[in-house]
């Protein structure tokens, strides 16, 4: 679990000012906030003082009204009836605007977060859960919107209603409110140092919660190496765990609330019934109106439920910090690519010649690893260049390089003789275009996956794309065609078509550069030569790197290195490179050579 997760919120004045800087994404609505705002204290304060009316009232039925106001008791029942009139109206209004300042300002909050994760490094994604990243933008932003369109009015409306019932019971009747204050402190304390340990149960229950979830996604999304692997036993007990400590820790969160909320009423009644004995004396011994006592109940509970509301509210506003931490901490990043920017045509138009000199790399989680030392190479615009060399030789991660997917510690990569570090980021991708090693497809229709390399393609330019890369002929043969469902990541695909339709959407992006990541698993025959067909298709005339797995497809390219252990070790034409005597090419293509005339005595025998 990541202790991101488990830290909670430190309560120092640098912390709370930084989570207050939510704030300002209610400020565009600050009018109809602070609108709500007055309703709210305007309408609890009218409450608190409507309270003393019942009293009052009694005190005028049996002849000794203690304030000459000169109302009869039938008077009462009309004020009674406006004051209520009014206060539905203001309630309604004040519920609706906290919704709709929550609402916008909230939704604001979520875009600013959905446009900050989407346009952070790969690195950002590599160091975080998907699970985690989502929740961000679902619970931790619910968690908010419901303390701007709640907790927070509650919560103020409880502290209006303890000050101004202090007040008016101090006032009205001293004697009686020195005792209630007494035990005021106490159940104040014993509250919040209940609230506190509740708090830290709630917070395990989640997080228990959240790795539960984490196994559920996890095995739905990878189901099929669960079935390969007969993995479903150990994944429901896996579950199954995970699910009953779930229920052990929720169930000991319920006692604990249970014995809070027990414990804060027997006080609260004890308090109560000590009160109302004393009360009672007083009224025999003539030191107090029973109409005062009837008010000062009505106070004395109104009171008694505002503090036993306070734990809770607490909890949820110190839960809502956490959770404005959690999204500040992602919010306050630097993005790599400005959306602004990203979405106006590209202006590069390069000529496509591609340099890497004495390029040096570790990926930024794994430091100690040099992935790639001292690599130089160079692609002269329309030329083809090929990567060779063992698994996990560092050949994908040169194309990452290009792409500017993490930073190089060491050497520069240049476009056009152009450092690449210089050139916009979303301007130097748009001219890449990659096909690369496992291709993921959206989980919407052929069309969508296709159009994503041109997102205001036509339909014939789609249809162009999907012939010259050999996919036309298979997505009609699809009763739906190009509206065909493709599946979660594109399962319902074979690998060879998923190729294609990745071929399809470079072709339509239309790059100086392109990208080829050969797939390692191999295809049949037929679909290898439909992919090759559609490869040369891309290719033409375009600066292109092929990371190739089958040495047959890149006999004729300009130049092929050889990478081992991050090393180029050879470079140079097919036909120079099988000549070098010793040569790790040259074994590579006796291997293949080798293996292929094998298999065809076995077929021949
Ligand atoms: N995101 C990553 N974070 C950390 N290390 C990585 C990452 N991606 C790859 N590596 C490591 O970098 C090395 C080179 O990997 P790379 O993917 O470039 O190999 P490759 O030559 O493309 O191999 P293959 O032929 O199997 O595709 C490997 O040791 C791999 O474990
Ligand atoms: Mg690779």
């Amino acid at each position: 679990m990541d202790n991101k997760e488990n830290k909670k919120f430190e309560f120092t004045g640098k912390n709370l000012k930084r989570a207050l800087s939510v704030f300002s994404y209610i400020k565009p609505y600050r009018l109809q906030f602070i609108l709500a705002m007055f309703l709210l204290v305007a309408g609890s304060l009218i409450f608190m003082l409507i309270m003393g009316l019942p009293g009052e009232m009694t005190n005028t039925a049996i002849g000794k009204p203690k304030f000459n106001f000169g109302l009869s008791v039938s008077d009462y029942g009309w004020i009674f009836l406006i004051v209520l009139i009014v206060q539905g109206i203001m309630s309604y209004f004040r519920t609706t605007l906290f919704a709709l300042v929550s609402e916008k300002g909230m939704a604001n909050m979520r875009k600013d977060l959905y446009n900050k994760i989407i346009t952070q490094p790969i690195v950002f994604f590599e160091e975080r859960r998907v699970g985690e990243l989502t929740s961000r933008i679902t619970t931790d932003i619910e968690q908010l919107q419901s303390v701007f369109s709640i907790t927070l009015a509650e919560f103020i409306r409880q502290l209006v209603v303890m000050v101004s019932g202090v007040i008016i019971i101090i006032y009205w009747t001293p004697g009686l409110s020195m005792i209630m204050l007494m035990t005021f402190p106490v159940v104040v304390i014993v509250s919040m140092f209940f609230g506190r340990y509740i708090k830290k149960v709630s917070r395990q229950r989640q997080d228990q919660l959240a790795e539960t979830n984490t196994i559920v996604e996890e095995t739905f999304q990878s189901f099929s190496m669960v079935k390969s692997f007969v993995n479903e036993y150990f994944e429901s007990l896996r579950y199954g765990k995970s699910v009953d400590k779930v229920v052990d820790i929720s169930l000991r969160y319920a006692r604990l609330r249970g014995i809070f909320f027990a414990f804060i009423i027997s006080i609260l009644f004890g308090a109560i019934f000590f009160i109302l004995w004393r009360g009672a004396l007083m009224v025999e011994t003539g030191n107090m109106e029973s109409g005062d006592l009837f008010s000062f109940i009505i106070y004395t509970t109104i009171l008694g439920s505002a503090i036993a509301s306070f734990g809770n509210l607490y909890t949820q506003m110190v839960g809502a910090l956490g959770a404005t931490e959690r999204i500040l901490e992602i919010l306050e990043k630097d993005e790599e690519i400005d959306l602004s920017e990203s979405k106006k045509p590209g202006t590069l138009s390069i000529k496509g010649k591609v340099t890497l000199e004495n390029v040096g790399f570790s990926y930024p989680t794994r430091k100690d690893v040099e992935v790639l030392k001292n690599i130089s190479l160079q692609v002269e615009p329309g030329q083809k260049i090929a990567l060779v060399g063992q698994s996990g030789s560092g050949k994908s991660t040169i194309v990452q390089l290009i792409l500017r997917f993490y930073h190089i510690q060491k050497g520069i990569i240049k476009i056009d003789d152009k450092d690449i570090t210089t050139l916009p980021i979303h301007q130097l991708r748009k001219e890449i275009g990659i096909v690369p090693q496992d291709v993921i497809l959206f989980g919407g229709t052929i069309l969508e996956n296709i159009r994503y390399g041109k997102p205001d393609a036509t339909m014939d330019e789609v249809k162009e794309a999907a012939r010259l890369s050999n996919s036309l002929q298979f997505i009609e043969s699809f009763p739906d065609g190009f509206e065909t469902l493709v599946g979660e990541r594109g399962i319902k695909l074979s690998g060879g078509q998923r190729q294609r339709i990745a071929i399809a959407r470079a072709i339509l992006k239309n790059p100086k550069i392109l990208i080829l990541d050969e797939a390692t698993s191999s295809l049949d025959a037929e679909s290898e030569k439909l992919v090759q067909e559609a490869l040369e298709n891309l290719m033409i005339g375009r600066t292109s790197i092929i990371v190739a797995h089958r040495l047959a497809t890149i006999k004729d390219v300009d130049c092929i290195y050889v990478l081992e252990n991050g090393h180029i070790v050879e470079e140079g034409t097919h036909a120079a490179l099988i000549q070098l005597p010793g040569g790790i090419y040259a074994q590579y293509a006796s291997l293949q050579f080798e293996q292929k005339s094998l298999f065809q005595e076995n077929i021949l025998s």
